[in-house]
């Protein structure tokens, strides 16, 4: 009698352990988590990466993460590693939205979770869910504030302005550069705002890669070719720092004028941030990735126990930030991927303090922020 009650207990044990899932997030069968970054050459990327390790680590999960230098077939190559390392999760931020299409269906049948970080991955119904930054906001707000910078609505005019656009091979670029132009363009239509080099199409302000030096180049060749004759450049809108990096480094060398040129960004970079406080730059649209982690990890943790997270998740969560649960806005091309949207939040030098050092996310170095991760 005694041994059938033991042995029931054990296949009463056995059955819980099936349950809860063969591996569970703590001791030897932890749950591995493939983390896919773009590249360290932007810093961002940096800061997504060793948050979202911090934060799987935390909970016991094995974390592997990759960066893959913007090389798309690099990419491929970490994501094929960290299938064949049998992951139970993966978060990938794309290079290319568009070249996943293959890795991912592997992904599918391996039976893998799919977030989609930051960037949507396109044409794949291999992705569960998304996770960013309202990115039309964030061009938004760049429209916005060069709005309200000039006093568009009663500053007699004109004003020049120049447009830099980021990858497109990045399918939030265009998010970006339709929110800042969608603000703008009435004011364009008016004349009140002029494009001197007429370059107004995202495909002709476009930046490969989000490249500093390619954004540079474009810009010197743009002041030479439509302001070397003591035009006024008012407003250098760029999509995000790396490219307001070069425009700023451009303008620096290349431009005649004295006038201080407002110049948007996106992101924070510590670079950038010294460009504010020196005056050199007007604004940037600082997304927390600190919490874009956090909520990826939450999702990340629905999704391996097998629940089908909707917008619960956030009110269950109680994060601190907000964030909208969004059904409509990010079709793939294989349907609307669910999506978690932060919020992002424009940093200028008067609230850098305020924004970036008191929340934590910065400390104040010599007069400059430093990031804390
Ligand atoms: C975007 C991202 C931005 C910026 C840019 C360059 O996809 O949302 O925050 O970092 O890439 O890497």
């Amino acid at each position: 009698m005694k041994k059938k009650l033991l042995a029931l207990a054990l296949v009463g044990a056995m059955v819980a352990t099936m349950l809860t899932g063969c591996g569970s997030a703590s001791g030897s069968g932890a749950k591995k988590v493939g983390i896919a970054m773009p590249t360290k050459s932007l810093e961002r990327w940096n800061r997504d990466g060793s948050y979202l390790e911090e934060q799987f680590k935390g909970k016991g999960y094995e974390v592997q993460l990759t960066f893959s230098d913007n090389n798309i077939n690099q990419q491929v190559k970490d994501i094929e590693g960290l299938i064949a390392d049998e992951v139970d999760l993966l978060v990938i931020a794309a290079i290319d939205g568009e070249s996943l299409t293959q890795v991912l269906a592997d992904a599918k049948e391996a039976n893998i979770p799919v977030i989609s970080y930051d960037r949507l991955i396109m044409n794949t119904d291999a992705v569960s869910y998304y996770v960013s930054f309202d990115n039309y906001t964030v061009g938004k707000l760049q429209g916005e504030f060069v709005r309200d910078a000039l006093d568009l609505d009663n500053a007699a005019g004109p004003f020049n302005i120049e447009f830099t656009a980021g990858d497109p091979a990045d399918n939030n670029a265009g998010f970006f550069f339709n929110g800042a132009y969608d603000v703008l363009r009435p004011y364009i239509e008016s004349g009140k705002l002029v494009v001197p080099s007429g370059q107004t199409e995202f495909a002709q302000v476009a930046t490969e890669s989000w490249n500093t030096a390619n954004a540079m180049e474009r810009f010197q060749n743009i002041l030479g070719s439509y302001y070397s004759d003591g035009t006024q450049l008012d407003v250098a809108l760029c999509s995000n720092d790396s490219t307001a990096l070069g425009v700023t480094q451009a303008i620096a060398t290349d431009y005649a004028g004295s006038n201080a040129v407002i110049i948007t960004g996106q992101d924070g970079d510590e670079a950038n941030l010294a460009n504010i406080v020196d005056g050199k730059q007007t604004m940037t649209v600082y997304k927390a990735v600190a919490n874009e982690a956090v909520a990826t990890l939450d999702l990340g943790v629905a999704l391996l126990s097998g629940e089908k997270p909707n917008a619960d998740l956030i009110s269950k969560s109680g994060w601190s930030f907000d964030c909208a649960y969004d059904t409509s806005s990010y079709d793939n091309n294989t349907g609307i991927i669910p999506s978690y949207l932060l919020v992002p939040t424009v940093v200028t030098k008067d609230n850098i303090q305020k924004e970036l050092v008191d929340t934590g996310y910065y400390t104040m170095e010599n007069g400059y922020p430093k990031a804390t991760n």
